[in-house]
């Protein structure tokens, strides 16, 4: 039972349908960002799986925001064993070569201030993904052929290296941020973001659907754990997962799952999340392993069609959930949340989530606002939504 195996189905229709969501016309020019190769990258050892460079985009803040950064981790799977690494290398998730040198900047990336009221001038960096380990791994796998990096942590140190003295090292305000594999990404670097800035700029982040659940499947099967404890085998991700978590764990790898590091981050930490994250649904709640008669068939593809007892286990997802989060709620006076009941998987990185007319909200508030209060410390917000389908908001991935 592999996830690596079953992800490509479901990942593309994933996509395909986030590709259409964004795809819709917007008002206003489209940002387009040049890449930028770290050349150097190889003194500290940092390649992505094929052997190619590490990369980011950097769009320019300006006027006021000139002194502030926002990093963004990209997303977009894993890859746990021998094999699927193999493939992704040879793939534009696994090699720079083989990417767009060219990306749009939407939603929490725009440099429009009324797309993105509060982080519109400042400057806005995407990390390229290119090492099938959320930017956590520091390994490499050779058997005779061309040789496998997996040097995420190096990745993302030699970005930070090369941002330094382009203005990051002298930030008055910076917020590290990422979706699905690269919201994972800033709940492993949070802690060692904030080390690498001024003592006194103001650091936050942001986990966009990487709140990944430690979850029993359906079939009463950890799936989820057993995918992450591989990945963090091959990608010798263990070092490098939150320090005080591996200490303080009888079973270390699990800090790999923000539900156990959580409490070890005190920079103050905004949780995005869907409570039905259409990934954690079909590969977390109904892997292909635990629905081998295919029963969730039409219920994975439409709520809608999903039976009595299928919802309540729907409702069983955004439980475990909120129970994963419950001392977070309550005790994390500088945290902030917005966990809304859509069918969803990255709701930051599109226009039409971020912040447009008729974007999702809860209590009359956008994501863009939430976040924008949290960071600015307009109000104390910690927004759970109500239980599916009382949500009218929703942009849904699945009708
Ligand atoms: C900013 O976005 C608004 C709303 O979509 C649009 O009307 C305006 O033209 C955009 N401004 C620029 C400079 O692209
Ligand atoms: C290297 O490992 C891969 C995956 O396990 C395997 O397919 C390939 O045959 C191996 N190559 C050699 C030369 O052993
Ligand atoms: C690469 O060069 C930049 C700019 O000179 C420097 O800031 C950075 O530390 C270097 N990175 C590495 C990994 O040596
Ligand atoms: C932090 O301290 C430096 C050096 O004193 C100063 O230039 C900078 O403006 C300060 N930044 C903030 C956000 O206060
Ligand atoms: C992590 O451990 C160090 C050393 O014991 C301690 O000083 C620090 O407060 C801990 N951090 C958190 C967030 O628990
Ligand atoms: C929701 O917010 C919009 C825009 O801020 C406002 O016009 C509207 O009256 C609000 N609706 C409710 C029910 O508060």
């Amino acid at each position: 039972m592999n996830p690596a195996a079953f992800r490509p189905p479901f990942l593309a229709v994933l996509f395909l349908l986030a590709a259409a969501l964004r795809s819709l016309p917007l008002a206003g020019a489209r940002l387009q960002v040049a890449m930028t190769v770290v050349r150097n990258a190889s003194s500290v050892g940092a390649f992505c799986l094929d052997g190619s460079l590490p990369a980011y985009h950097l769009d320019r803040g300006f006027g006021a925001g000139a002194g502030n950064w926002l990093l963004q981790f990209e997303g977009g799977g894993w890859c746990n064993d021998v094999e699927s690494c193999l493939e992704r290398a040879k793939s534009r998730r696994g090699s720079t070569q083989l990417m767009n040198k060219w990306e749009d900047f939407n939603g929490i990336l725009s440099n429009n201030a009324s797309l993105n009221p509060d982080f519109y001038n400042w400057n806005r960096v995407k990390l390229r993904y290119c090492d099938g380990g959320s930017f956590g791994g520091d390994a490499l796998f050779h058997n005779g052929t061309s040789p496998l990096y997996f040097k995420g942590q190096k990745i993302w140190e030699s970005i930070i290296l090369d941002l330094l003295p382009k203005g990051l090292g002298t930030a008055n305000k910076a917020l590290l941020s990422g979706c699905s594999a690269g919201g994972l990404a800033t709940f492993l670097h949070c802690e060692d973001f904030t080390n690498y800035l001024p003592r006194n700029a103001t650091v936050k982040c942001l986990s966009d659907a990487g709140f990944f659940l430690d979850l029993q499947d359906i079939g009463s099967t950890h799936t989820m754990r057993g995918f992450f404890k591989d990945l963090v085998a091959l990608q010798g991700m263990n070092p490098n997962l939150n320090g005080n978590c591996t200490a303080s764990s009888t079973l270390p790898d699990l800090c790999i799952f923000p539900q156990y590091a959580l409490k070890y981050i005190a920079t103050p930490f905004f949780i995005l999340n869907s409570a039905y994250d259409v990934y954690q649904f079909h590969h977390g709640l109904v892997p292909p392993s635990a629905d081998i008669h295919g029963r969730w068939k039409h219920c994975k593809m439409n709520p809608a069609a999903c039976s009595k007892q299928q919802i309540e286990q729907l409702q069983g997802l955004r439980s475990s959930m909120l129970s994963a989060l419950k001392l977070f709620y309550q005790y994390s006076s500088k945290g902030g949340m917005f966990i809304n009941s859509c069918f969803a998987h990255c709701q930051s990185e599109s226009q039409n989530t971020w912040f447009a007319k008729g974007s999702p909200t809860i209590d009359n508030k956008t994501i863009a606002g939430t976040v924008g209060d949290w960071y600015f410390n307009r109000r104390n917000i910690k927004e759970i939504d109500c239980a599916y389908p009382c949500d009218s908001t929703c942009h849904n991935l699945i009708p």
